[in-house]
């Protein structure tokens, strides 16, 4: 029993929960953070936060090549049946399901969600994921928002902000959102990979570590740990 969480780089993440493999936002091919190949990558689920390129570029060919079931908003599994994806299982915010590996909540997330082509792909979500008695909070592309406190309650033992400024949160506003959610352990993501998201995580994760309860670390691309 256990989670193995890897962090891939900018918005995309890794989880091997008992064996089976739980892809987040694919974006390999044109990710400066990763040099992981698209084909490499293997996967029984895909979840999918939001439409933009970041975060859905390499869904279809992954899901095709691995069959593997793609969670995500009900805008966004109609474009992916529209390319041919059959395994997919619509959700919507605030809803959850149990899948194979565990329950899986779409979260609130203030931010867009346009598909690469202009296809309306409905509210970007984040995740909220209880697997093998733990609970991870992927809080995805999203700006502060004060009802993080009530997914906080959940108690949460991996919590993942984007802490990238310009298109997310950036690390005051991250710094807020770790104390209003309290997870045990914070990993930052979504920074580092463009000029305009570059920030000093390991000078982020000294403020967690002062400032809050909750352990952090930064980990570089392709790092793992045991939730
Ligand atoms: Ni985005
Ligand atoms: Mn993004």
């Amino acid at each position: 029993m256990g989670i193995k969480y890897t962090y891939v780089g900018h918005g995309t993440h890794m989880l091997d929960i008992d064996g089976q493999k739980v892809l987040i936002d694919p974006f390999f091919t044109s990710n400066p953070s990763t040099d992981v190949a698209a084909d490499s990558v293997e996967a029984d689920f895909i979840l999918v936060s939001h439409g933009h390129f970041d975060h859905v570029e390499d869904v279809v060919s992954i899901a095709k090549r691995t069959g593997a079931k793609v969670i995500s908003n009900f805008e966004i599994v109609n474009w992916l049946q529209g390319q041919g994806i059959e395994n997919a299982h619509p959700q919507h915010i605030g809803g959850g399901f149990n899948h194979e590996f565990g329950y899986v909540k779409l979260t609130i997330a203030h931010h867009g969600s346009a598909l690469p082509d202009g296809t309306y792909g409905g509210n970007p979500a984040g995740f909220l994921i209880t697997a093998a008695g733990k609970k991870l909070y992927f809080a995805c592309d999203t700006a502060l928002f004060l009802e993080m406190q009530l997914y906080g309650e959940e108690g949460i033992d991996l919590f993942v902000p984007p802490i990238g400024d310009n298109f997310t949160m950036g690390p005051d506003d991250a710094l807020k959102a770790v104390k209003l959610v309290k997870p045990k352990l914070v990993v930052p993501s979504h920074y580092g990979t463009w000029p305009p998201v570059a920030q000093d995580a390991e000078a982020w994760v000294a403020r967690v570590k002062a400032e809050t309860d909750a352990d952090a670390v930064a980990l570089k691309p392709g790092e793992s740990l045991d939730v």
